[in-house]
């Protein structure tokens, strides 16, 4: 990925000039889901020599950075509150040096920061490429997946984004491009490998590719007695990836899993509704749940409907908008895996369908105890007479990551915990509705931040960065290695030493203190 020229001369002058008043910058979710508090402009370079110069004339004016990509995150955690500007990525979309040869089982391509999972994925379909399994949804950048270690689901197969980087181009807190190389003996690469935005705007990826393929997904209902005693390992481990998905109230699961096919095997071409409901669906949805703010029958009811839709394919044929019934489903890798929109609907939170969530990482060898903790909690409840219910469409997701080592990844490895990281990790990834009405606390509010402080507090588990509150990431710095900490600080020293790309995740850290 050899620069074409140097950047600096081409960077034009930017002048910026803050608004009056600092703004919220918020998440996907819109109003209300704040990101930043305190925004006092917001910048989108359509070029890489444009952030160069907005990052030096920030810098000259002692202002704070932070880069934004597509919003998808939940918290107020993206900026530091002291006053920011944000920089989007979304005109940085170019996709480069495209490198597959003929019979070639992998190859390489490059992209700016601002591209998203789709436009890459239907750039390579057209070339007979994907990226393999190293995926998150459709609508979000490579930079913020890369910046925030942001994965997919998968024991056998690489899944974290950054695992299918070969290298990034990083602008610094001096403006300056700094080019880091996978290489697993640097500690700028471990540290770069999941940055959280703290090193500087990761401008270009480069990444592996793969030859194509088709896949199958398919699903299968198991009683929660199975997971809970069974062979969790061995359920996920066999496939390119898989995950499970928990009905609490119904005591049941959901195990989905994927592989490949030979694509001549099959004409069928499934693609994957990932968010997309429609009106009548999300109006009956949202009304229901925001009755279950008060009444648990209206979550019971929510988790019986939301099981029975979630059991079947939520696929339609690409080529003609048909609905697929049975399992299993066919189709090309992206759109097997992730799909997208249904081009008749829209995704929930456009019909102010909004969640929480919390996402936890574990040793995969404490995937039986850590499950069977949460139900003792939702049993204690019970005992109480509340009845907790999952008021997600898709129920709890637990997912899965291959060992991946760098020095902030949720599946890293060879931590002062001593715990087992090696076998891969755990993800327990609790969403829920948010109501819409009163103060948007949830039914039983203290119930999740319960299940929260006892999994932090009685496991080595680590934060996903952006699916957690800031009590949620505080109280879990203490299961981070504090090796791991000073050497990623060293790093961040160098490339941003006077803190620019601070965050509220980096202060939680301890990097500016
Ligand atoms: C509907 C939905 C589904 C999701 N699915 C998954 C999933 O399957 N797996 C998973 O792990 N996560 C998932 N996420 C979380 C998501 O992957 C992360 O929040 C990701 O960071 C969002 O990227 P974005 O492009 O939307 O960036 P933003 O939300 O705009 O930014 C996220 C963070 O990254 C920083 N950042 C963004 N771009 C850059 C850059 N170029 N350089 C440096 N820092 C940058 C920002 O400053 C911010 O701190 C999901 C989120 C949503 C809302
Ligand atoms: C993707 O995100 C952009 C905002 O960055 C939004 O305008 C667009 O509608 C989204 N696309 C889908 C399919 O949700
Ligand atoms: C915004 O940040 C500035 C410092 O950069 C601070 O003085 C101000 O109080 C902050 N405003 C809000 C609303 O937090
Ligand atoms: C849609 O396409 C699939 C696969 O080619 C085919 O089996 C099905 O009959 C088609 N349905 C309609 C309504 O055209
Ligand atoms: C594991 O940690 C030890 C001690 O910190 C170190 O010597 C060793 O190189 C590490 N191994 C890997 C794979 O990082």
């Amino acid at each position: 990925m050899p620069l074409p020229f140097h950047y600096s001369l081409l960077a034009p002058l930017i002048l910026l000039l803050p608004f009056s008043s600092a703004l919220v910058y918020n998440t996907f979710d819109g109003p209300g889901f704040p990101a930043c508090y305190n925004v006092s402009q917001v910048l989108a370079p359509s070029s890489i020599p444009e952030v160069i110069s907005i990052v030096r004339s920030a810098a000259a004016s002692g202002s704070r950075v932070r880069a934004a990509g597509k919003g998808h995150s939940w918290y107020d955690t993206q900026c530091s509150d002291a006053e920011t500007i944000i920089v989007q990525t979304e005109g940085l979309h170019g996709i480069y040096d495209f490198n597959l040869p003929d019979g070639a089982e992998e190859g390489e391509v490059t992209v700016d920061a601002g591209v998203t999972f789709f436009q890459l994925a239907e750039y390579l379909h057209e070339r007979g490429a994907s990226v393999g399994y190293t995926l998150t949804n459709w609508n979000i950048s490579f930079g913020g997946s890369v910046a925030m270690g942001a994965h997919r689901s998968s024991i056998r197969e690489h899944s974290m984004v950054a695992a299918g980087a070969l290298a990034m181009e990083i602008v610094d807190g001096k403006g300056e491009v700094r080019r880091v190389e996978r290489d697993d003996g640097d500690d700028e690469w471990l540290a770069a490998s999941t940055s959280l935005g703290l090193l500087g705007i990761i401008v270009r990826v480069r990444l592996r590719i793969y030859k194509d393929t088709k896949v199958y997904a398919k699903q299968e209902t198991l009683d929660e007695r199975h997971v809970l005693e069974g062979d969790i390992y061995g359920m996920i481990a066999p496939y390119a990836t898989a995950n499970l998905w928990w009905w609490p109230y119904k005591r049941k699961f959901h195990h989905r899993y994927y592989d490949v096919v030979d694509p001549k095997s099959t004409p069928q071409q499934g693609f994957q509704n990932t968010f997309s409901v429609t009106e009548l669906e999300a109006i009956a949805a949202r009304t229901m749940l925001d009755s279950g703010k008060f009444l648990p029958t209206s979550n019971m009811l929510a988790e019986e409907i939301f099981f029975g839709l979630w059991s079947k394919p939520n696929f339609r044929e690409k080529t003609n908008n048909t609905e697929i019934h049975d399992w299993p489903v066919y189709g090309w890798n992206y759109d097997v895996l992730i799909g997208g929109l249904y081009p008749d609907q829209k995704p929930e939170w456009d019909y102010k369908l909004a969640g929480y969530t919390l996402e936890l990482a574990f040793p995969v060898t404490m995937a039986n105890q850590m499950l069977k903790r949460v139900r003792s909690l939702f049993d204690a409840e019970l005992k109480k007479l509340i009845v907790m219910t999952s008021t997600y469409r898709s129920g709890i997701n637990i997912k899965f990551g291959k060992a991946y080592y760098d020095l902030l990844g949720q599946g890293t490895y060879n931590t002062s915990d001593g715990a087992d990281w090696t076998k891969g990790t755990i993800m327990f990834d609790f969403p829920s509705y948010r109501p819409t009405i009163g103060d948007n606390k949830r039914f039983n509010e203290q119930f999740y931040h319960k299940v929260a402080d006892t999994l932090i507090a009685e496991f080595p588990c680590r934060p996903h960065w952006t699916k957690n509150t800031r009590d949620v990431i505080s109280k879990s710095v203490k299961n981070l290695d504090p090796d791991h900490l000073r050497r990623f600080n060293e790093v961040r020293k160098r490339f941003d030493p006077n803190g620019m790309y601070r965050s509220v995740v980096g202060e939680i850290l301890g990097f500016y203190n």
